[in-house]
Order: structure tokens, then sequence, then C-alpha cells
């Protein structure tokens, strides 16, 4: 059987990747490099591009390029937990606090924390906005901005919801003190103690902390770095556990990276609709998307008001602000009481300083360039991982976002990592953090929002190192 030419271009790209000419992640050349140096035409190589697309070996990313995809290898998905998992009780553990105190301290590499690298951020501008807000502020203020909060903010925020297509009145919107705290609200609103919530595992530790504090059970949906949330095994613990809400998050998931894709978020709102389940959606990763546009919420097929659709400014703009907001629909006004029975409201100057920096700062701009940065930055780390961990280790490329997901192996103790990582100054987040099982023992996230400068390089080095240890102590 003759081969054709594109077909023969695709063997020869496969055979390279094979030979790891190219490694996950890495950038093909441009359709137009490929036709100069084979002499081939564009639709040719478009072609042959296509077919590896199609058969998995290459992703693309719009206005970006064809890139090697990434390495998932199918034991990982042998490890994707396929059970529900309930906790009656939830303790979340000290490592968390630890791990905290660790990102303050500035001779550690913080691998293991969830802030963004904060030279990121436009600080002068956003100081110059917070100067000019101090200036403005009159006597009256104080009063003026309680919850809801600061009406420009919330019209800046409705006008950002319009933009993407989504009904967001500014009366629907609470501006509160980070998304820590909308979210906390909107689980106090839809919930007494002793109620059941179904959560991700592994999920945010915030979201476990928050279930622990309002004495609610858990029941934990396995999830999947590449594919996100099961949702067969959502179905079956909504039928199976008097489920008064979710906690969700549809893009960019803390700690796997990973995003639904449209039909996956469609299926997951109509089965909450189905079963009459109101949602909390945790969206603070969203405005740090690599590809060509922003990723829809589940918020956008919110017909019947039952999603409390919760993000900040803290990932993406102003990380110390601690501004955030919840666009909370028809639950808006009790969550509004709440927050007056708690911390009143957010700090009237820097809800003033944010919403002249989203009229005239250029916020747009700001967000273009953080999102190159960490493109970059993630690619970078990726790469090292890739050529120094040993092989047996996997990870998924995230399409956004500043966190990468490890599967280590199960010779691997992230906690005993952990702990001999941060004796050599680098912190880590093992995997025992974002679950309340003990799942993840063998994972870690790492944050990948850091200048990959010799610093960061000698971090990942050593991290390498431990790992092939761990993994030769245990054969
Ligand atoms: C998934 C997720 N949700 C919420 C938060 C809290 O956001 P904020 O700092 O705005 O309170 C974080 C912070 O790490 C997070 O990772």
């Amino acid at each position: 059987m003759s081969v054709s030419r594109y077909q023969q271009l695709a063997q020869t790209l496969r055979r390279q990747i094979d030979a790891q000419v190219w490694l996950p992640g890495d950038k093909l050349p441009s359709l137009r490099e490929s036709c100069k140096q084979s002499g081939l035409s564009l639709m040719t190589v478009l072609q042959a591009y296509q077919l590896l697309e199609s058969q998995g070996d290459i992703v693309s990313r719009p206005q970006s390029g064809y890139y090697v995809a990434p390495r998932q290898q199918v034991r990982r998905n042998h490890r994707t937990p396929q059970s529900l998992h309930t906790a009656e009780q939830i303790d979340v553990n000290d490592a968390i606090f630890d791990i905290l105190k660790a990102a303050q301290d500035p001779d550690i590499v913080p691998l293991g924390s969830a802030f963004p690298d904060p030279t990121l951020f436009p600080q002068p501008r956003l100081a110059r906005s917070l100067a000019s807000a101090v200036r403005r502020m009159s006597a009256h203020s104080a009063t003026a901005n309680l919850p809801p909060g600061n009406e420009e903010l919330r019209r800046c925020i409705a006008q950002r919801y319009a933009q993407q297509g989504i009904e967001v009145a500014p009366d629907e919107i609470v501006i509160t003190s980070g998304a820590m705290e909308s979210l906390g609200l909107s689980l106090q609103v839809l919930t007494e103690p002793g109620d059941w919530v179904a959560i991700e595992s592994p999920a945010f530790y915030g979201a476990l902390q928050a279930i622990e504090r309002r004495q609610l059970k858990a029941v934990a949906i396995p999830t999947d770095a590449g594919e996100g949330i099961n949702l067969d095994a959502l179905e079956e613990a909504l039928e199976t556990y008097p489920i008064k809400a979710c906690w969700l998050m549809a893009n960019f998931q803390n700690p796997l990276g990973c995003s639904l894709s449209v039909e996956k978020k469609q299926r997951l709102v109509a089965i909450l609709q189905q079963h009459n389940v109101a949602l909390i959606e945790d969206d603070v990763y969203a405005e740090l998307y690599f590809s060509a546009d922003r990723p829809m919420p589940l918020k956008m097929s919110d017909h019947r008001q039952q999603i409390l659709h919760c993000s900040s400014f803290s990932k993406c703009l102003a990380p110390g602000f601690r501004v955030g907001w919840v666009a909370a629909g028809q639950y808006a006004e009790r969550i509004q009481r709440l927050q007056l029975m708690s911390t009143l409201s957010a700090s009237v100057p820097v809800q003033l300083a944010l919403a002249d920096f989203l009229q005239q700062g250029g916020y747009d701009t700001h967000l273009r360039r953080i999102r190159r940065q960490l493109e970059q930055r993630q690619m970078a780390m990726y790469h090292a991982i890739c050529s120094l961990f040993p092989v047996s280790v996997s990870v998924v490329l995230p399409d956004g976002g500043y966190f990468l997901w490890l599967d280590l192996g199960e010779q691997v103790d992230a906690v005993r990592l952990y702990q001999r990582a941060l004796a050599k100054g680098v912190s880590i987040a093992p995997g025992t953090l974002f679950a309340v099982e003990d799942r993840y023992r063998h994972c870690i996230r790492l944050n990948t929002s850091f200048e990959w400068d010799s610093r960061c390089e000698q971090a990942i080095k050593l991290l390498a190192e431990l790992v092939a240890d761990e993994v030769k102590r245990a054969d």
C-alpha cells in the first residue's frame, strides 16, 4: 500500500517524538517552517499535523501552534480513584499551616505555595489607584460601600460577565474579602451543620477547611487530572446521599489544573438541575488561560439561578488586596446579611482602588501579559520535569493557571519527600493536603508561576534527585 506524503511526514514526526527529539509540551515547527524544511505544500503539512492531532500525539493551541501532547501514562489512569469516598467528619492536616508559613520565608523556594509570584502584578499602577481612591474617599464612603459593596466595582464585574455573554446584574454581586469569603458565605447560605455536600477528590484544601468549620459531611467525587470530575460518580452520589450543595471548579482546578470540556460542563449543570442541587462554582483561576478564549464558567448555563459563581482578583491582579465576589443571583440578599453579621464588608479604599483600576488601569493588557508569562514559566518547569524526573513520574500539562500535578508512583511517599525537600530549602504541596482520605500520598502539586531562573532550576533538580532516591529505596 502506498503511503501518501502527508502520512510520511506524520510518521517522521512521530518517530522524532518517540526518540525524544521533541519532548512533551514542545512547540513543533510552525506550518510555514515545516513547509520550508520539507518542501511540501501547506495543505500536505496541515494534513500531517491534523493526522497526528487526531491520534493524540500532538495538540493545537489556537493562535499559538502545534505542541507535542503531554505525557499521560496509562498507569496514571489506573490510579485515578473510581469509588466515592465519604467523610462524616473532616479534619484537615496541620501541614497546610506549615506550608503557608514556609511561603513567607524568603529563604525557601515556595513551590508548595498557592500564591502566584508577587512580581507578576502591576504594583505601581495599583498603588496610584489606591492613592487616588483614598484622596477621593468621602466621609460617607464607609457606609456607602457596605454590602453588597462598591457599586462601580460591581458594575465593572457585571460588565465583564456581559462581555462573555452572561447576564449578571450588579445587584446580584456581593463584594467579599477574597474568594475565600465568598465561597464560605455561599456554603453557609446553602447548608446547615450536618448536611452533605459533594466536592472533588482531590480538592482545594480551602474547601475542606470550610466544610470542616461548618461541620458538614462530604462526598468526594473522583476527579482526573486529564478529564476532570467523574460525572457518573457524581450522579451516583446525588442518588445515594441527600446532598444539599456541590462545590466544584470547572476551570483550572486546584490542585489538578484540569478543565472540563464544554460538553462535560453542560452535562454537569444538567445533572445538578435534575437533582435540584445548588452549585458553588469556584472560578478563581479562570482569567489565567493560555488558549485564545476565556473558558466559560458553569454559571453560563445557570437558567435556574442555582449557581453561585465565586471569584476574586487574588490570582490575576492584586493578591494582597483581598477582594473577591460572588455572583449569587437569588441568594445575594441572604449572603449580604451573613456578611453584615461576620466581616461587615471588604476594605473600602481597596474596593475603590480596584474600581478605578478596572476602569482605567489597563486590566486586559495586564492579563494578556501575565498569561504569556505564566505559560512560558509553566512550559519551562514542565520541560525540566520531563527531562530530569524518573520516567515513571507522570504529569499532565494544563491549559492555564499555574499548577502542575505530579503522580510520582506508588513507591514515593510525598509527605516524606515534602519534609526532605523543605530541609533543603524547597517547599512542595504533598497530595495529602487535598483530600480527607489518604489517596494522594504519592502525588505533589508544584507552583509554576515563578520566574524560571537558576534558583527554580536547582529546586527542580533537587526534587528530581529526591524522587529518584525514593524510587531507588523502594526497589
Ligand atoms: C481554588 C481556590 N479557591 C479559592 C482560593 C482563595 O482565593 P482568595 O485568595 O481570593 O480568597 C484559592 C487560593 O489559593 C484557590 O486556590
